[in-house]
């Protein structure tokens, strides 16, 4: 075991033990490293002020994206790299998106600007094409509230497509190995310990020798634990590094995607089997949360509004839970028992979600609604999956989320289209007995009348979509 993290600081190789695991990238480059150029606006992963570019190795390739620093533990760092801004130019000698941001007035009182240029930066490095969709997709999580997007858009526009001549593949390999790491530090007489496994043995050993340990992935949801409820974490296992739980598998039938998928990894091919899959996906967080936050991490959380549950309870997945004993699959509408209780025993953890590939005959529909476009948590997300054969509906699953404690499925709705004609008729009978699926609550992000009203219409909307033959969610039509 080592008892000590490595990485990369713009370039320079650190070595750090002692070090509190959740301590978060922000406060030790602002804190420790007195490197202040990197922002804190909401601690809460919302504002992109804290946008630092994170970059691994993947098949022996450097790949960089924007993170936020203020939800990104230390403790999660060992064998990558940082780059912050300042590692750009220097005011003699600018980084060509520093001097684009200079010429274009991008900038006003400059708060959120060190943040909008990480973010170019992780978008130059990604050799993403440069249309005015993904340069919006890349700044989504970025909030500027003086400027207005008009000339940073003028500005990603102008960038050259590659200048990242930041190749630190052989010092990013020079970090790896296959132990694991545990971090350790007594933070004012607490301690604090966390584990880095890096294979699935080692992780289901720790899992059984420390049943109440907290188990980290992405940190989208416990980085906030730490930031805003001032939680104490003593002992943390994370789950990045196990390759098992980082490995997509594709047969004919079904992708089997490990639970610790980032959903900038799953997005293009679960995509490219359920495109209204992909669309939903676009909206969840924006890039800097996508970069981190996992599927499995969204299933296990149990949460009622999560985006992914419904839209993979309607496409029929399956969850594999893993421990010392055993290895069972079960249907991932049974994880979720009621609000705050799945069916995860100790020293259990969800090892991958199997998708089943669509059928010719099926048709798949999704839609978030929120108040607005990226980064805002759904009012209702709703998918829906049925076979249609002469016009005869089967194998029918409606799923929603925020209609309920749990994510869960329209059972009174699917029994009025199983089996039956997919008609106009049938659709708004299916509609009016959601009231009988569903007592939803009224809360910050909507009534309960909006909520049925709404869940009602979702129904209707996949009905109008399939016969118009065209997709109704255009940018900003879900909203
Ligand atoms: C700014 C912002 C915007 C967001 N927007 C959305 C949104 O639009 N839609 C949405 O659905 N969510 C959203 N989220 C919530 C969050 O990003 C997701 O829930 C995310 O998928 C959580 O995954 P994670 O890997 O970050 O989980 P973590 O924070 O690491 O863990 C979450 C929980 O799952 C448990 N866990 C994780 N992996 C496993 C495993 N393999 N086995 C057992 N337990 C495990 C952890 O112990 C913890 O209890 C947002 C979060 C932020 C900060
Ligand atoms: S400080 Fe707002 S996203 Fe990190
Ligand atoms: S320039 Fe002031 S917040 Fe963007």
């Amino acid at each position: 075991m080592r008892d000590h993290i490595q990485f990369l600081l713009n370039g320079e190789a650190v070595t750090e033990r002692h070090l509190d695991p959740t301590m978060t990238v922000l406060q030790y480059l602002r804190e420790r490293r007195m490197q202040t150029g990197t922002k804190e606006g909401c601690a809460e992963g919302d504002c992109g002020a804290c946008t630092v570019v994170l970059s691994e190795l993947v098949d022996g390739k450097v790949r960089s994206r924007s993170v936020n620093a203020c939800i990104l533990f230390m403790g999660t760092l060992d064998g990558k790299e940082i780059r912050t801004v300042e590692s750009l130019g220097t005011p003699d000698a600018p980084h060509e998106i520093q001097q684009l941001v200079a010429e274009k007035h991008v900038s006003q009182c400059g708060f959120c600007t060190p943040g909008i240029v990480m973010s170019l930066t992780a978008l130059q490095a990604s050799g993403t094409q440069k249309t005015k969709e993904n340069i919006g997709e890349a700044l989504a999580g970025n909030l500027c509230r003086c400027t207005g997007y008009g000339p940073i858009i003028d500005a990603a526009m102008a960038m050259t497509t590659d200048t990242n001549t930041n190749d630190t593949s052989a010092e990013l390999s020079a970090l790896r190995h296959d132990e694991t790491v545990e971090l350790s530090a007594n933070v004012y007489g607490i301690e604090k310990r966390l584990y880095d496994p890096k294979t699935l043995d080692q992780l289901t050993r720790l899992i059984t020798e420390h049943p109440i340990a907290t188990l980290l992935a992405g940190g989208t949801d416990i980085g906030l634990w730490v930031t805003k409820h001032h939680k104490t974490l003593n002992k943390i296992i994370y789950l990045g590094n196990v390759e098992a739980l980082n490995t997509i598998i594709e047969d004919d039938d079904v992708l089997n995607i490990g639970a610790g998928i980032k959903y900038a990894d799953a997005i293009n091919q679960l995509g490219a089997l359920y495109p209204h899959m992909n669309t939903v996906m676009r909206r969840i967080g924006a890039a800097q949360v996508r970069n981190l936050g996992t599927i499995g991490g969204n299933i296990a959380n149990g949460s009622p509004i999560g985006d992914m549950p419904p839209l993979l309870i309607a496409a029929d997945a399956k969850l594999v839970l893993h421990s010392k004993e055993d290895e069972r699959t079960i249907p991932l509408q049974d994880y979720f028992i009621d609000y705050g209780q799945q069916d995860l025993r100790t020293g259990e953890f969800v090892k991958s979600i199997i998708i089943p590939k669509p059928r010719t005959s099926q048709n798949y529909y999704a839609y978030k609604i929120s108040k607005r476009f990226e980064s805002d948590i759904s009012a209702v997300c709703m998918a829906m999956s049925f076979d249609l054969v002469n016009g005869i509906c089967s194998n029918v699953r409606i799923a929603y989320g925020g209609m309920a404690a749990t994510p869960k499925r329209a059972e009174a709705a699917e029994i009025i289209l199983e089996g039956h004609n997919w008609s106009e008729e049938n659709v708004r009978k299916a509609m009016a007995v959601l009231t009988s699926d569903f007592t939803p609550i009224d809360d910050m992000r909507a009534s309960k009348n909006y909520r049925m009203q709404v869940a009602q219409n979702l129904i209707l909307k996949a009905w109008l979509e399939q016969q118009s033959d065209a997709p109704l969610h255009v940018l900003g039509a879900d909203i």
